[in-house]
């Protein structure tokens, strides 16, 4: 039976350097599935460390970092939390197979795609894998006041520090 569930999606800076945002969103929202946490992320090499945490031993690994922190193309990254039917299966379905070379070309990385002579993906697009690692990755990039869903368990914590503020 379909389930609800939630996944993390990532438009890489050669989606965001490419302008191809829109054309994104556009074929995101075929799935029907509701956006509930949105952002605009600049990544660090800590936070590309982490979401890309489980591959540290490939030989891309250097060049991923560099890539998701958008060193070859623009320092950005567009951060998207969807939620729905099928959430994790639907997304993956329209990004297309992980390698662009590989994937459908009508999918989101066949269309936009590529492999670079150092051989990393430039598949303009991330989209969490499974349950557990979309737990994982939305933890990671989002804090609960940033996701307009109570979804995993929370709790109140006093923190004292400073923040920038409209003057
Ligand atoms: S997947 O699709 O998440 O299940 O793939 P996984 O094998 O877990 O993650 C691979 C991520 O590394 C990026 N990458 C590469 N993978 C394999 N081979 C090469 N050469 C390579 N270069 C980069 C790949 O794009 C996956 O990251 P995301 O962000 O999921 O696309």
């Amino acid at each position: 039976m379909a389930e609800n569930n939630q996944t993390l999606v990532l438009i890489k800076p050669d989606g965001l350097k490419k302008s191809l945002t829109g054309n994104i969103l556009t074929r995101l929202s075929e799935t029907k599935l509701e956006i509930i946490g949105a952002k605009m992320v600049r990544v660090s090499e800590a936070l590309a460390k982490e979401h890309y945490e489980a591959l540290h031993n490939e030989v891309f690994f250097a060049e991923l970092i560099k890539y998701i922190m958008g060193e070859y193309h623009k320092k950005k990254v567009m951060a998207l939390v969807y939620w729905g039917e099928d959430a994790i299966a639907k997304v993956r379905d329209i990004c297309g197979k992980t390698n662009p070379e590989e994937a459908d070309s009508v999918s989101i990385r066949g269309a936009y795609g590529r492999i670079t002579t150092k051989g990393v993906y430039e598949n303009v697009i991330h989209a969490s894998a499974n349950e557990e690692d979309a737990e994982r990755e939305i933890k990671l990039w989002f804090s609960p006041s940033e996701i307009l869903m109570d979804m995993y368990a929370t709790k109140e914590e006093e923190v004292t520090s400073t923040m920038r503020v409209w003057v």
